[in-house]
């Protein structure tokens, strides 16, 4: 009786673990195929303006101080696309698709809380 009920738990466990190990796999091929833009934000961006765009050199923040280039999405996504010439801020035309650059675009502009919701 005793040991019955071990080896139901016994294999409870290994269900359950080996349920959870594919999802693990395919939420990470998920995420080599096409990485969602926080990612994308993490990997490229964030060394230079900071997690949540609270970078600490004034010019590289996206909060607590006024868009240079523009408010609109599209104003940020131009930046991204062809970057600042004399500027740190390089081009990122080549490594991202227009799509990837525009969800970027909406996402730096999300950390601004001062920003009213675009349409
Ligand atoms: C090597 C550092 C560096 C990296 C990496 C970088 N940036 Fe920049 N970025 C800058 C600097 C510096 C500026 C300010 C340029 C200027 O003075 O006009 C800037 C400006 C910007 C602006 C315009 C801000 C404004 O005030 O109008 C946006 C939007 C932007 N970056 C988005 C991004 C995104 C998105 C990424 C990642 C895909 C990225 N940047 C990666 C350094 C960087």
């Amino acid at each position: 009786m005793h040991l019955r009920g071990m080896i139901c738990t016994i294999s409870l466990v290994f269900v359950v673990s080996g349920m959870s190990a594919t999802s693990d796999i395919s939420a990470r091929s998920a995420a080599s195929q096409s990485p969602d833009t926080a990612t994308l934000y993490r990997v490229n961006c964030q060394m230079c303006h900071g997690p949540g765009g609270k970078a600490p050199i004034p010019e590289m923040a996206f909060v607590g101080r006024i868009w240079k280039h523009g408010t609109k999405s599209a104003d940020m996504a131009a930046v991204i696309t062809n970057g600042v010439a004399g500027t740190p801020m390089m081009s990122f035309k080549r490594k991202f698709t227009p799509d990837q650059i525009k969800a970027l675009a909406r996402h730096v502009r999300a950390f601004d809380k001062s920003l009213p919701p675009e349409k």
